[in-house]
């Protein structure tokens, strides 16, 4: 079985894949991270990261990992773990790019396709493009606001800046980021992380 969250940028999707996945005692796979590895290696190599040849030419020398650990997801390339860097400013500020070629997507795509079922999947396209014959499917929203409010906790930068950042990422991830039309959505705002989590497996199929 596979279950999908997708949403808006920090609605809450790692987070609540996290708890469900926890729920179920299955894994949960972030994309978003493959995506961030891809930018934060080639923001590395000093490669532009709108030329798609190179940067997957740059991808494929490298054992690239991802580990779907329920309590948190992590990148490794061989010995060395990524994770702690791919939430960087610099990241944020490149993954859209990155995000719109279609290489890099199919590159995506298929390490995900490949992961053993039962799991949680999310990120932006996972009920519509990737794993469109999902047991369940849901998609989390919430003002820009809120999302700044909470991704202010993680980051330096204020919540203006946050905000600012989260709604121009947003417009560049538009293409990718339409909800499935049979996914359940839900605004986040309002909720607890625990109450999200609460809707999701209440909308599990029994
Ligand atoms: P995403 O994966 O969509 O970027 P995250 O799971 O990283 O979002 O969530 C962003 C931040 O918001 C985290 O600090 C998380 O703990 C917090 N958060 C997520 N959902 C809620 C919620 N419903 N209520 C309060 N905080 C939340
Ligand atoms: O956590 P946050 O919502 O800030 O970002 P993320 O889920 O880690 O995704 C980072 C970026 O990867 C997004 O802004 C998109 O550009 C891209 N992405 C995508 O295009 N498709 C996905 N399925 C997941 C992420």
């Amino acid at each position: 079985m596979i279950v999908t969250i997708d949403g808006v940028a920090a609605s809450g999707k790692s987070s609540v894949a996290s708890g469900v996945a926890r729920a179920l005692g299955v894994p949960y796979v972030s994309s978003g991270l493959l995506y961030r590895a891809a930018t934060l290696l080639g923001l590395e190599a000093g490669l532009r990261l709108e030329n798609a040849a190179e940067l997957l030419a740059h991808l494929r020398a490298q054992p690239l990992r991802l580990e779907a650990l329920a309590e948190g997801n992590r990148v490794w390339v061989e010995e060395r773990d990524l994770t702690a860097d791919l939430h960087s400013s610099r990241v944020d500020r490149g993954v859209s790019v990155v995000a719109a070629l279609p290489e890099v997507r199919a590159w995506v795509d298929g390490q995900l396709r490949a992961l053993p079922e039962p799991f949680v999947a999310e990120g932006r396209d996972m009920g519509t493009a990737v794993f469109p014959q999902a047991a369940a499917k849901f998609y989390l929203t919430a003002s820009p606001r809120v999302r700044a409010e909470r991704r202010a906790r993680e980051r330096p930068e204020d919540v203006p800046a946050i905000e600012a950042a989260l709604v121009e990422r947003d417009r560049l991830d538009t293409v990718q980021s339409a909800p499935a039309p049979d996914a359940r959505v839900i605004d986040t705002g309002n909720l607890t992380l625990e109450g999200v989590i609460g809707a999701v497996l209440a909308g599990l199929p029994a």
